[in-house]
């Protein structure tokens, strides 16, 4: 519970490697979540140096791209600024995971009903195996961000990573170098209804 309690979103981060079996905890951590008919529908890609530095460059041109009017996102514009405060946090952070829907592919194909069921549980196993890491990496004294604006340069990552399977987020690691409070949450009496 504390450690569920604790657990922030990280926005600045130390100029401090983070050592590998470190890593490996975080990602065994995220390997043994449940996940619907166990199909583990997860890849993690781990990027540090200049693979990190690569996968940032073409992030960089996809919200370039979206700034400039050339947008796969229409009604996603106001989110642009949010975006390159995330690509600057992501620049800090010395370890970037890309997270990869396995079982499903881009967002921007068709899809039909029962792949949009099979991929709303997909999404749910992976943020069940996301959230483990993200506790795990708390208890080791790391500090992460889980990101989403990946998705103003979907096309520009995916062609890095050279995948036609869904890029889904990202997670930045590494060293906290800020000790936010605790972020609002709504009231519990909002959130639940008890039929009992
Ligand atoms: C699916 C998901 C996507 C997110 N994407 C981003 C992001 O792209 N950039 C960012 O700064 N924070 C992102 N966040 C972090 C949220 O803003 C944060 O969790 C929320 O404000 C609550 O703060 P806390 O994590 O410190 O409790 C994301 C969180 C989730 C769960």
């Amino acid at each position: 519970m504390d450690t569920i309690f604790n657990r922030r979103s990280i926005r600045k981060f130390q100029d401090k490697p983070v050592p590998i079996e470190l890593l490996n905890k975080i990602l065994v951590a995220g390997q043994i979540a449940p996940s619907a008919k166990n199909r583990q529908p997860w890849k993690y890609i781990v990027l540090g140096n200049e693979h990190k530095k690569e996968f940032l460059n073409a992030m960089e041109v996809g919200i370039q791209r979206e700034e400039q009017g050339i947008t796969k996102l229409p009604k996603s514009q106001h989110g642009i600024p949010d975006a390159k405060n995330t690509l600057k946090i992501m620049w800090e952070a010395p370890v970037v995971i890309a997270v990869i829907n396995t079982n499903a592919k881009s967002p921007f194909l068709p899809t039909d009903n029962d792949e949009r069921f099979t991929e709303l549980c997909d999404s749910l196993s992976i943020g069940a195996s996301i959230e483990n890491m993200l506790l795990t990496a708390e208890e080791l004294g790391l500090g992460t961000l889980w990101i989403a604006n990946t998705c103003f340069a979907y096309q520009e990552l995916t062609t890095y990573l050279d995948t036609e399977q869904q890029l889904i987020c990202a997670i930045a690691i590494g060293y906290a170098n800020e000790n936010p409070k605790q972020r609002p949450r709504k009231m519990l009496s909002e959130i639940v209804e008890y039929w009992l």
